[in-house]
């Protein structure tokens, strides 16, 4: 059993920051230092900004939040604000900027970080949600930077050892787990969780009904039973703006897949390979799960259905920062923080199973739900509007859990990201769910 009487907040050591800092920099590093100059200022897909505006664009957030913000110091490079805002220019623009090249921007990613480490040691502790905010956003754009990769063309650059064999009781788990009807606590506070970032917050009661739950994610052999059960040529699966999607985008089947004769292949950061059966779906639209979702019968889960079930405790009558309980998540519970290049087996990571049987709820591959994203009730925006609220609406739907791509510090049950439904570029995937 885990700790699930655990109540400890993550530490607010500083010693704890600095590390949460630096790791989201060596990833950076290590998503930046493999490839020349030329690739890094590239654009390889119009999705994506090049890689040196992700790598400036870092260090000018940090320079804002934690120099000029906590810090109260005069700018550094007040001139470079302009091109590294996001919202001042979409990513197929950012290529026509007047960019840092890929040393200058190093050198002041490095300038930076000195002075907000010289900042963090005299900060008083309410400075220090702009820190952890920070180490989060520098890991989302880590992922962001992943992302990239994989749309990249070209030899493989990247390199990571494969997540362990499923566990011995994989092909055992029953289909679907039930998650008992009742209130529980969605959301939470930043007296119970200090990296809460403003759209997880405040903590409120929500009643969710019973409710059937996949035990795992849906996997390749899954989906693929779709795509030949004739799932991409039928009408009566898809959401109307689904079908009309995929008819003008011609989608056959997941993104990076294609067909060699009666194989399914895949093409991951590099590599061409057979398309693992037993690996949770990755690279499919919101359409796409939907779809796959009413084909087999059943439907996305909410997004308050999915909260549920990756942490109410209903023995301690609380919720959970994380399936297993409240520690922070290590290479036991859960495929987080690249250092797997792929999703684990269906099945894996007993030790991070949820309350109600759930497995792999954090990390492999985020799941998209049925819902739209919007602010919880009483939701106040902290510490910008453009964090979260800009977003709000029926035009983007909520994906929860992280992938392997996500840093730890960037997940845990509450923490929620939104796309498009039409995305497929990011490692989501979905499980599907039936009301009780
Ligand atoms: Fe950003």
């Amino acid at each position: 059993m885990t700790d699930h009487t655990l109540t400890r907040p993550p530490s607010d050591d500083v010693d704890d920051l600095v590390e949460a800092l630096a790791a989201a920099r060596r990833r950076t590093r290590a998503l930046t230092d493999c490839l020349p100059d030329d690739e890094l200022t590239a654009q390889h897909s119009p999705l994506m900004s090049p890689l040196v505006w992700d790598l400036a664009h870092t260090g000018n957030q940090e320079e804002i939040w934690l120099v000029r913000t906590a810090g109260g110091r005069p700018a550094l490079r007040p001139e470079l604000d302009a091109h590294y805002d996001a919202f001042r220019h979409p990513r197929a623009d950012r290529p026509s900027l007047p960019l840092l090249a890929p040393d200058p921007a190093r050198r002041y990613l490095a300038q930076v970080r000195a002075q907000a480490l010289d900042v963090l040691a005299t900060a008083p502790s309410e400075a220090r949600f702009l820190f952890r905010m920070i180490a989060q956003h520098e890991q989302q754009h880590d992922e962001t930077m992943l992302a990239t990769h994989q749309l990249r063309r070209g030899p493989a650059v990247l390199a990571a050892p494969n997540p362990p064999a499923a566990p011995a009781d994989a092909a055992t788990l029953p289909r679907e787990v039930l998650v008992p009807g009742g209130p529980f606590t969605m959301g939470t506070d930043l007296a119970t969780d200090p990296d809460a970032l403003d759209n997880e917050r405040p903590a409120h009661r929500v009643d969710v009904p019973a409710f059937w739950l996949d035990t795992v994610p849906v996997t390749n052999a899954a989906y693929q039973e779709f795509i030949a059960d004739g799932g991409y040529r039928q009408a009566r699966w898809w959401h109307p703006d689904g079908w009309l999607h995929r008819r003008r985008a011609e989608l056959t089947a997941p993104a990076f897949w294609h067909r060699d004769g009666d194989t399914w292949l895949r093409r991951r950061f590099g590599h061409v390979e057979p398309v693992p059966p037993n690996e949770p779906v990755l690279h499919v639209s919101w359409y796409e799960a939907d779809a796959y979702a009413r084909w087999a019968g059943r439907r996305l889960p909410t997004e308050a259905e999915w909260e549920k079930a990756a942490r109410h405790d209903p023995a301690a009558g609380r919720s959970r920062r994380h399936p297993w309980g409240d520690a922070p998540p290590t290479p036991d519970h859960a495929n987080l923080g690249q250092r797997h290049l792929r999703p684990a087996p269906a099945g894996s990571y007993p030790a991070g199973a949820a309350p109600c049987g759930a497995r792999q709820l954090l990390g492999d591959v985020w799941e998209w739900t049925a819902t739209d994203f919007t602010g919880h009730p009483g939701f106040a925006a902290h510490p910008y509007r453009e964090y979260s609220e800009v977003f709000f609406g029926s035009e983007y739907k909520v994906l929860r859990g992280g992938s392997f791509g996500t840093g730890p510090v960037a997940c845990r049950s509450t923490f929620r990201n939104w796309d498009f439904p039409v995305r497929r570029q990011i490692f989501a995937g979905f499980r599907t769910a039936r009301s009780a």
